[in-house]
């Protein structure tokens, strides 16, 4: 009975010798790969010290190669057609510092090819495979992700008609369908971003990547009241980004993941609220802010709300 249980080989187990040559041809045949996604998780298998878990050996690579490494990859910006957002890929193509340029800039809306809308998510993934192909085919990873979407009043579709298309003053004006959209825009798109666009994110060397949010998020700076969907939306978004980095930092030891308040800025959104005496400034001078905050970041920062002077923010 027991021999009918035996493992039996239908061809005889290689001897040491040949074991070797077949490990060593493996450990050939896979290395241009791993070097090429720098998971730790794959160096795990070359490393002489499982414990380290592979980060040992993708430390020594990544400094050999992360000096050619910095600024060369691929920018993204989604909500590329509002104000802040062709700044933003203006402010990456011709930057005014020094340090943050992108080689190429790829931009994503509603009106580019392919479009991008957060209410329908099939569109992200098919944007999200065109990057994927651009990054193939400009043989450059994506270094930087910038999300520069958002909504704060319109006209929006519901049962009650297209009412309200500004933000509520008081909790009488709160409305499903207002709400929904304003979550919609300012938390689940950029959610979907993250599922779509992340895992397209450079694995090893510089990678940072920035959504755009509001101080009015904050809820510890929260004085003033009103603005429910656009505050509670954006707090949401902010938790999205701080749970995002989390995970991106598993990915890549060097990625930033933030939340950013670009301050008071001159576009289509901030222009029913200008009030007289408040600091507005052009899209252009805050996109270069901006840019400067995200250059000067450091991993220890990933997670963070910061302002356009690169200071923190409570939650
Ligand atoms: N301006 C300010 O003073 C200020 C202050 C604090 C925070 N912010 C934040 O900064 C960000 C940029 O604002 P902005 O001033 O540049 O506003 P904006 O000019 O109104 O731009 C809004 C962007 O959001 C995109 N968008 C709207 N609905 C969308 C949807 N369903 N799917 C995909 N994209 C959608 C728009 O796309 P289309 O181009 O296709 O319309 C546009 O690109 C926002 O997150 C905003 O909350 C701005």
């Amino acid at each position: 009975m027991a021999a009918q249980n035996r493992l039996v080989h239908p061809w005889p187990r290689p001897g040491p010798q040949k074991r070797l040559v077949r490990y060593l041809s493996m450990v050939l045949r896979m290395l241009p790969r791993t070097l090429q996604d720098g998971n730790p998780e794959d160096f795990a298998f070359f490393s002489p010290y499982p414990a380290s878990n592979g980060h040992f050996l993708l430390l020594f690579f990544e400094n050999v190669r992360v000096n050619e490494q910095v600024n060369a990859g691929l920018a993204l910006v989604i909500g590329a057609g509002g104000g802040l957002g062709a700044a933003l890929v203006s402010g990456l193509r011709q930057p005014a510092t020094p340090g943050y340029a992108a080689p190429a800039v790829l931009a994503l809306g509603r009106r580019t090819t392919p479009a991008l809308d957060y209410t329908d998510e099939a569109t992200l993934a098919r944007a999200a495979q065109w990057v994927a192909e651009a990054i193939d085919t400009q043989e450059m990873p994506l270094r930087t992700l910038i999300v520069a979407s958002g909504f704060l009043h319109g006209a929006v579709p519901g049962p009650a008609g297209e009412r309200p298309a500004q933000p509520e003053r008081s909790w009488s004006q709160i409305d499903p369908a207002w709400l929904a959209h304003c979550f919609a825009v300012n938390a689940i798109g950029p959610a979907l971003v993250v599922k779509h666009f992340f895992p397209l994110l450079a694995r090893t060397g510089p990678c940072v990547a920035g959504f755009l949010s509001a101080k009015v998020g904050s809820i510890g700076d929260n004085a003033l009241g009103g603005w429910y969907g656009y505050r509670a939306s954006k707090a949401a978004l902010n938790q999205i980004v701080r749970t995002a980095s989390i995970e991106l930092a598993r990915r890549n030891r060097q990625a930033v993941c933030v939340a950013l308040h670009p301050g008071t800025v001159d576009t289509a959104l901030s222009q029913p609220f200008a009030k007289a005496g408040l600091t507005v400034r052009s899209p252009a001078v805050a996109a270069g802010e901006l840019l400067t905050v995200l250059a000067g970041l450091t991993p220890a920062q990933s997670g963070g709300f910061f302002d356009y002077r690169g200071q923190p923010l409570p939650w």
